[in-house]
């Protein structure tokens, strides 16, 4: 028998709590989120012609030059010779580990091109379901000069592992660069957007906070290689291509052809954030290379451009249009602020070096925005010493919020449901960063997004929630993974070029985010809040707004468990609830492309008779029921 206090608002919860971790893992940008479906479009890849094919039927006859800008961050193009007018002669791309297209959808080509020798040149592209033609079109009037050209194609079949072909026709020689292709159903419509299915799963878990670019990525494995957020807005012949941190070379999950194009840069963070409810939480690096590998260090003396890159973020996401960095906004065509309220500095860094470095960032972002809350990181986990003298330093500099990660057993998730119970509420509040329960921790083909790893969250997630007053931001990581493309599993989000599904572990993320309530209340048997006792483990919330009583209770044993929840204090609703219940007898049940909601919660009806509330809780059981109060 459980106690619900009505009356005992034990906190308030951070409106921001649930939310999303997106790093550019697992071909999550490019290849994924990213609609782009040509692969090294702008042939900047270390080889040039990496993702590109050559073309040549019937007796055709011709050359494929690569060749340099002369400057630019878009260095290199391509010279297509065609030295006779017989067959088809050009290059042909197969996309990010395949194209898919959709029956009656137009495909919009765009490429810039110039006339290098001759006259007449004509460009036909095509889209190809082996050797039938799915899609054409057509486009000249090349001159002397670099000019955008359009062609749009419309795909009489749905089908994944088309090939995309870009055809001279005529005698000469044609430079052309910067070749993409973009459906025309991109979430909201946006040019040149986001994929539309991948954004709904992430719009339908109504999340609190975007958190962007990641991760290593934020690092890279050298300072050379870090993200650089100023790279990545404007035109995208100003970002320039950079080969991506998790490029690895490593047993089924080498992936050499792994760039990032930036098509998704800062700009495109902040407005996908915007258009999903999401507060922006940008991290910027602190002057450390990821010190898993090369730990390249940047001299204190010398890391005034790193600090400055992060004033100028600000700037570039709050500032006033005539400000410098406000202008380039408005350019983009956001005039109006994205109202940045987070900035993390720095990514699992550790050390004297990091909080070094820490304290000069944070003197510099909290002169100039002091209301800018400021998120440092406590290092890798669980290293025991680093994390004490990490939280340590970051106490004595009275940091806001640190970043913690895990990536631990599911058991371990069971048996930290308190983790948070002792943590001292006048300290820094936490952001868990990054955390997933991986099944099996040191084969990463073995770890699944299964029940077990996805019950064992929702235990842990009741302790977060029990402790809002001390955690303030969760999220689970990575967020994305391409079927033929991943680099670290498991994963909340999987995708081929055509499907997605959210996984079993999604489903309790949104369970969730979408019902987090104001303020705790607590819950408790026998005066004591449960984490694991009985096999249970529950949290209580009231929500202010819609004046309801959200409650979750794990049932993490095989049997059912019949549970009764007395509403100590003021109620007065009509005795209805409704009850959203996901459970499973099969802890090794997962969701997949073919069978996308094997798992999800499934609603019921509650009923409160004399302020009580009785359920048959399921075995292996996450349960979230909502009464009017
Ligand atoms: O989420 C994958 C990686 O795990 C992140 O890039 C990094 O922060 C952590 O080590």
């Amino acid at each position: 028998e459980l106690e619900v206090d009505l009356k005992e608002k034990v906190t308030d919860i951070s409106p921001n709590m649930w939310g999303l971790f997106f790093e550019d893992i697992n071909f999550a940008a490019d290849g994924g989120l990213y609609a782009e479906m040509i692969k090294n479009y702008s042939f900047e890849f270390k080889n040039p012609l990496m993702g590109w094919g050559r073309v040549e039927d019937h007796g055709a006859y011709g050359y494929v030059f690569n060749r340099n800008h002369p400057e630019g961050a878009n260095k290199k193009f391509l010279r297509i010779q065609r030295l006779n007018n017989q067959g088809d002669f050009g290059i042909s791309n197969g996309g990010f580990r395949g194209i898919a297209v959709k029956e009656g959808l137009d495909y919009t080509v765009t490429f810039i091109a110039k006339i290098a020798k001759g006259e007449d040149l004509k460009v036909t592209t095509k889209l190809l379901d082996r050797n039938e033609v799915i899609g054409k079109g057509s486009v000249s009037g090349f001159t002397d000069e670099w000019k955008e050209y359009k062609i749009v194609m419309n795909s009489s079949k749905t089908l994944d592992g088309v090939q995309f072909q870009l055809l001279l026709e005529g005698e000469g020689e044609l430079d052309v660069d910067m070749i993409s292709m973009f459906p025309e159903d991109t979430w909201k419509g946006h040019k040149r957007g986001l994929r539309k299915d991948l954004v709904q799963l992430l719009a339908d878990m109504d999340p609190g906070f975007l958190r962007f670019p990641g991760g290593c990525i934020v690092e890279g494995f050298d300072l050379e290689n870090r993200y650089q957020w100023k790279k990545t807005i404007g035109e995208m012949e100003d970002r320039e291509v950079m080969m991506n941190r998790w490029n690895i070379e490593f047993s089924h999950r080498t992936t050499p052809d792994y760039y990032q194009s930036f098509g998704i840069g800062f700009f495109e963070y902040f407005q996908l954030a915007e258009d999903i409810g999401a507060e922006p939480l940008p991290i910027v690096s602190c002057g450390l290379a990821c010190q898993f590998n090369t730990g390249e260090q940047v001299p204190i003396g010398a890391l005034d451009p790193f600090v400055n890159d992060a004033l100028d973020l600000i700037e570039f996401a709050n500032g006033p249009v005539d400000s410098k960095w406000g202008a380039k906004r408005a350019e983009m065509g956001h005039p109006e602020p994205f109202n940045l309220k987070f900035i993390g500095v720095g990514n699992e860094n550790w050390g004297p070096q990091y909080i070094e470095r820490a304290k000069v960032f944070q003197k510099a972002i909290s002169a100039a925005y002091p209301d800018v809350t400021i998120v440092s990181t406590s290092g890798p986990f669980p290293d025991g010493r680093e994390f004490e003298y990490l939280w340590g330093e970051l106490k004595k500099m009275d940091a806001k919020l640190v970043d913690e990660h895990y990536y631990r057993s599911p058991e371990w998730f069971r048996s930290n449901a308190r983790r948070y119970d002792d943590y001292d509420r006048n300290g820094p509040k936490v952001f868990a960063g990054e955390y997933a329960a991986h099944t099996n921790m040191t084969r990463e083909a073995l770890k699944r997004n299964n029940w077990e790893a996805a019950l064992s969250e929702a235990a842990f997630m009741t302790g977060l929630e029990r402790n809002a007053a001390v955690v303030r931001l969760a999220s689970y990581a990575p967020l994305f993974a391409h079927v033929e493309g991943w680099q670290w599993n498991p994963d909340l989000i999987w995708f081929d070029n055509l499907r997605s599904y959210g996984t079993p572990n999604y489903y309790v993320q949104k369970l969730f985010s979408t019902n987090p309530g104001t303020h705790v209340v607590p819950i408790t048997e026998a005066d004591k809040s449960l984490a694991g006792e009985d096999g249970l483990y529950a949290s209580a919330t009231i929500d202010e707004n819609t004046n309801e009583l959200i409650f979750k209770v794990v049932n993490i044993s095989k049997e059912p468990q019949k549970v009764i929840i007395d509403l100590n204090g003021r109620y007065r609703g009509n005795g209805k609830g409704i009850l959203l219940e996901m459970a499973s007898d099969d802890l090794a049940a997962v969701n997949s492309l073919e069978n996308p909601t094997n798992l999800e919660p499934v609603e019921k009806t509650l009923e409160v008779k004399r302020k009580t509330i009785e359920m048959e809780l399921k075995g292996q059981s996450v349960n979230v029921g909502k009464v009017k109060l």
